[in-house]
């Protein structure tokens, strides 16, 4: 079916339009909501996305031993000599003031016997900074950003609203068009709309992602002319588990802060003398999917901890492990690899500003920089607070500024949605394809057969159609495969056998990709 062109009115409906609702869409609503009129999209329920997900906690200079600037220095040894320093500034000298914001919002931070926060150890942190809720921190964060939000005025959420296209006129985003459940078109029209829409891992066939994470807000970006940047640097976790169907149920790396070791199917240890359980993730994660290679499985172990204290600091762990037969206190868990973060996203700057005007992006779609070619554990909730904050201020600032006639009539095309079986086998190829070659390690051929196939089906897409949904995935696994084969290095989270060595002379630099150039 050939797309069709169709007259769509965009009135102003509201003054801000947030997509998404994860942390980052949360913070920003509470500012916005008090600023006009709001109107938050989310596809799927008000709860779904991955910020409930999150396990081991968001990281903060509070303890006695510790600074910002320690907390920046971690991560920018993490991002592997492409963190933007000033960025990293930010985000970790606006920590302590968000988390004692959440404090006072009601979230109940684990605290030690003599009532301090605990702090727990994550990997290539030089001390213990992680605060958490035993290991549902995300769930518990976003349950008091929720509860705070029902104070907030102004505020209208619509479920089951796909954003399908930024509505862009003279430049400038004025609005979002979206699907409903009823699969009618609609559009809504603001002085400025943020992306939060959050990351794109279920883009892989491996993932801790929940479904809906498929790289919307990357992908629709892209189509309407923003920078998308840093694509190559998808963060894997070395440690999910591995049994079950779907998303791979995520294995705290705060296991190992409390203990766990990694052994292989001998029980042996099998890192290299300069590396352990806590070396930065991506080091850790290619240990771990080499280890299977070369011996078969690989299994987290709490051997000789105290079981008690296991199960009752990690309930929601043991709860899984205990469903499938495993007590996570005393038997060797089994582990895989699998995506979880991604690095690049929508190039912003510090206040959520992307290449079009009127249009923020914050959070785990957006890419500031904060997080270089791999980022440190626990910083993406905080990255989502930090930044989501500081995107509200800036677009109530513009709103002050800007004229609110929007009323106007545009032609844009109309996507219509393939149904039928092919849909789910292209999504599952596609996913596969991505693991297979974009995964922790790529090659020239691989990235080439990616493109390849990316390519032909979007050919396809243009003369049938197909779901907004497969459209991302294509999308985004197509950015992802052209920025890794243009990087002809490794570093990060990006790893070429091609090319296995870090190349500071050619590629101290980010890859920005948009629909009118390639600029590496
Ligand atoms: C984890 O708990 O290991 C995940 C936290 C994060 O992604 O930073």
């Amino acid at each position: 079916m050939a797309h069709a062109l169709d007259e769509l009115i965009v009135n102003l409906d509201a003054d801000f339009i947030i997509v998404g609702t994860g942390i980052a869409a949360l913070r920003a609503a509470i500012d916005l909501g008090h600023a006009g009129k709001t109107i938050i999209l989310t596809k799927s329920v008000a709860t779904a996305g991955s910020t409930g997900y999150a396990q081991g906690g968001i990281a903060a200079a509070v303890g006695a031993d510790d600074s910002p600037k320690q907390h920046a220095e971690d991560t920018v040894v993490a991002g592997d000599g492409l963190v933007d320093v000033g960025a990293a500034r930010t985000l970790t000298e606006s920590a302590p003031q968000a988390i004692k914001e959440l404090i006072e919002w009601g979230v109940q931070f684990d605290r030690t016997e003599s009532g301090e926060l605990a702090l727990a150890r994550e990997g290539a942190h030089c001390c213990r900074r992680v605060l958490h809720v035993r290991d549902a921190t995300g769930r518990e964060i976003s349950r008091a950003l929720w509860n705070r939000l029902q104070a907030t005025p102004n505020i209208r959420v619509i479920e089951d609203a796909c954003v399908t296209d930024i509505v862009v006129i003279d430049g400038e985003c004025v609005g979002v068009r979206f699907q409903t459940a009823g699969d009618e078109f609609e559009v809504v029209g603001a002085c400025s709309t943020l992306f939060a829409s959050g990351g794109a891992g279920y883009i892989f066939c491996e993932t801790t992602n929940p479904e809906v994470a498929t790289g919307d807000g990357i992908a629709i970006g892209y189509r309407a002319g923003a920078e998308i940047t840093d694509m190559e640097f998808v963060q894997f976790h070395p440690t999910a588990l591995a049994c079950g169907e779907g998303s791979r149920f995520l294995l705290s790396e705060a296991l190992r802060g409390e203990g766990a070791k990694l052994v292989n199917q001998q029980g042996q240890p099998f890192f290299s003398d300069t590396e352990d359980e806590l070396s930065s993730r991506d080091r850790v994660a290619r240990a771990i999917a080499r280890e299977i290679e070369r011996t078969g499985d690989v299994y987290l172990t709490f051997d000789g901890a105290d079981a008690d204290f296991v199960r009752k600091r990690f309930p929601l762990i043991a709860d899984r492990c205990h469903r499938i037969g495993l007590d996570l206190a005393t038997d060797r868990i089994p582990v895989v690899t699998a995506a979880h973060y991604l690095m690049g996203g929508i190039r912003t700057d510090q206040d959520g500003r992307t290449s079009v005007p009127r249009l923020f992006a914050a959070g785990e779609v957006a890419c500031t920089g904060v997080h270089g070619a791999n980022r440190l554990a626990s910083n993406s909730l905080l990255e989502g607070l930090v930044f989501g904050a500081a995107a509200a201020r800036a677009m109530c600032r513009d709103k002050t500024k800007q004229s609110q006639e929007l009323s106007t009539r545009v032609r844009r095309k109309s996507i219509s949605d393939a149904t039928g079986a092919n849909v789910e086998d292209t999504e599952d190829q596609v996913r596969a394809l991505l693991w297979k070659y974009c995964g922790l390690f790529r090659n020239r051929e691989g990235l080439t057969n990616v493109l390849d196939v990316c390519k032909g089906l979007r050919q396809e897409f243009d003369e049938s159609g197909i779901s907004p949904r497969v459209q991302s995935i294509v999308t985004v696994g197509e950015l992802v495969a052209r920025a890794a084969l243009r990087r002809e290095e490794s570093r990060g989270a990006h790893y070429r056998t091609d090319f296995p060595q870090r190349n500071d002379i050619d590629w101290s630099r980010h890859t920005t990709i948009s629909k009118y150039e390639d600029r590496i």
